[in-house]
């Protein structure tokens, strides 16, 4: 059997489990598993923390981390930036493994179980930035994450930044907020600590 060490990865200045860890096991039977595709690390996620530390925010930046799955992108931006992040799911069996991830990493984070159509612009009137990670990966998702972008800029969200490995859904997204919410679009990679490649959306005037 491997030992627990072994069965962690260090990135971006966070330690992240993988699957097979004892904990995660232990958490996928308590809470069971993920729905709607929250139920693991997603390596796009080293492209949203490896732009973020290109790109910072501002410290104490009040962060929205939409389709959280596990929260790492919103737990960098706590750790970094000493953001005060929410991380938002539809999915709430996803909470306890990114809570466990803010534990882990000596962050706190809140968690709201919302979907994409339901956050007003109100709600996002109290954030600086919103950010996601592999959050477009159905043609059902694409205006639904056109219009909260657009709900967001009118909100005066400074930052909305999107990531994806780049599937046609997100590419549609991106192409549509570069065309009419002034939104920048280009690909991004990374080579360590892993190996992975997609696309940046990135709109507001921060
Ligand atoms: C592929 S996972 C990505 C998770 C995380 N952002 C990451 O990079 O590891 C997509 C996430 O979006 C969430 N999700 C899917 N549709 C949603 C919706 N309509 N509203 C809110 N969350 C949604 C899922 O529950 C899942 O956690």
């Amino acid at each position: 059997m491997a030992d627990a060490s072994s069965l962690s990865r260090r990135m971006f200045g966070l330690t992240v489990r993988k699957n097979a860890h004892p904990d995660m096991r232990r958490l996928r039977r308590e809470a069971g598993d993920a729905s709607l595709h929250g139920n693991k690390f997603w390596r796009s996620s080293c492209l949203t923390m490896d732009y973020l530390k290109k790109h910072p925010l501002e410290k104490g930046a009040r962060v929205l981390d939409l389709g959280c799955g596990w929260g790492l992108g919103g737990i960098f931006c706590a750790k970094q930036f000493d953001a005060r992040v929410t991380s938002l799911d539809a999915d709430p069996s996803v909470f306890p493994f990114a809570k466990y991830h803010a534990e882990l990493n000596n962050v706190e984070i809140e968690t709201w179980r919302c979907r994409y159509e339901k956050v007003t612009q109100k709600d996002l009137s109290r954030f600086d930035a919103v950010i996601g990670t592999d959050i477009c990966f159905w043609d059902q998702l694409e205006d639904p994450l056109y219009n909260l972008t657009r709900r967001a800029l009118r909100a005066g969200v400074g930052r909305v930044l999107l990531v994806d490995p780049g599937r046609s859904p997100f590419r549609r997204l991106a192409q549509r907020a570069a065309e009419k919410l002034d939104a920048e679009y280009c690909e991004w990679q990374t080579l360590r600590p892993i190996k992975a490649s997609g696309c940046i959306m990135r709109a507001g005037p921060a």
